[in-house]
């Protein structure tokens, strides 16, 4: 038995949870589920975000499959998405965009995936006030050297191990000359060591419109942190929406898996939401453990279930009625 610390979540993240916990174990995996918490479940029933015993259990076990957790937007305690990243120098956001057959969406052939520096950047959690009445808000971003090395080197590995032709680096160091700059320098020079790997560069404004017009021509995309973070959303709805797009957040030390979207709670409640980005994360956490035949057998699953279109949720067909534990329960019946 392999021992994953289960984070429900909040918003739709107990259903997705729920329907991806049934599916792995049927297609076989054999998983002890710790189940801890996070988020604001965990602030409401603990007084606590992210409660220690969550920190420690995922130190213990190394693997986390994670519902979405809520932030509060403008106020409220930090997010713990980001906390827990940084906690466990979770230095690779691995957020893959395949278009699935059957799905109805802009760019049907896309395959591409966004590598994003996930413990730096904007997101380093320094901002304050200054002066009088709230007048000014700073903010700093802090990129280091070695941080971004890392990824770096994980990127162009990951394009080496998967078959990948291209990776392509954004950032906006004609602006931000040393912040996005070092980032740069970086990946021109770790282009250098991986000559049977092409490299381009693109400035982040005119990439979002690049991807948007023609996103056949990327193929791995690396950035730092909040660009990442922007454009991994922006690939998702290329292939039909954020229901269909998982991630990975991966460390020396551990790694936990989630969806790329948030806690939905203009859909929460309704088991309407698409369990495919839970699902699909479980399948990257499976391959992660090396669990081959079962992440083949649920992704052949769960692929079969969304190409016939009956049984999935409205974010794929919105006629069809579909809930999220009738997709899960036509999952089951492709496994049985
Ligand atoms: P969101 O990603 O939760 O939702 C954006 C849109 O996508 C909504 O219309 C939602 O209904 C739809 N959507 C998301 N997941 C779906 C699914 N599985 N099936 C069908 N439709 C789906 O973004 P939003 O509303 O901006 O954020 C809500 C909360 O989530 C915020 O507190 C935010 O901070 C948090 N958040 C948490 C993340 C995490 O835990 N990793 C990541 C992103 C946001
Ligand atoms: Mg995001």
């Amino acid at each position: 038995m392999t021992r994953v610390a289960a984070i429900a979540g909040d918003g739709i993240g107990p259903d997705l949870m729920t329907s991806a916990r049934q599916v792995i174990e049927a297609a076989g995996a054999r998983i002890e589920w710790v189940e801890i918490e996070a988020g604001e479940t965990a602030r409401i029933e603990h007084g606590d975000p992210l409660p220690q015993v969550t920190i420690d259990t995922i130190a213990d076990t190394g693997l986390c499959l994670k519902g979405p957790l809520t932030t509060p937007v403008g106020k409220g305690f930090r997010s713990v998405n980001v906390a827990l990243r940084q906690e466990f120098e979770l230095f690779a956001n691995v957020r893959p965009t395949r278009a699935l057959p059957g799905v109805k969406c802009l760019f049907p052939d896309l395959d591409l995936v966004t590598i994003r520096e996930n413990t730096q950047g904007l997101y380093s959690s320094m901002e304050h006030w200054v002066g009088e009445g709230h007048e000014t808000a700073i903010g700093i971003g802090v990129n280091t050297r070695s941080a971004m090395t890392r990824v770096m080197r994980y990127t162009f590995e990951y394009a080496v191990a998967n078959g990948r032709r291209k990776v392509t680096a954004v950032h906006k160091a004609n602006i931000l000359k040393i912040f996005s700059g070092l980032f740069l320098e970086v990946a021109q020079n770790m282009a250098g060591e991986y000559p049977q790997i092409e490299f381009e560069d693109r400035i982040v404004d005119a990439m979002a419109m690049q991807m948007v017009r023609d996103p056949y021509q990327f193929d791995v995309i690396v950035s730092t942190n909040l660009f990442g973070d922007i454009l991994s959303d922006l690939a998702a709805g290329l292939i039909g929406g954020l229901g269909l797009a998982p991630g990975a957040n991966l460390g020396e030390n551990a790694a936990i898996f989630e969806a790329v979207h948030g806690s939905a709670p203009d859909i929460a409640g309704k088991n309407i939401a698409n369990p495919t980005s839970l699902i699909l994360s479980g399948i990257m956490m499976l391959r992660h453990l090396d669990l081959r035949e079962e992440a083949s057998r649920l992704e052949t699953a769960i692929l079969e279930v969304i190409r016939e279109g009956t049984a999935v949720t409205p974010d794929l067909n919105p006629q069809g009625g579909g809930t999220t534990t009738g997709m899960t329960k036509a999952i089951l019946r492709k496994l049985s």
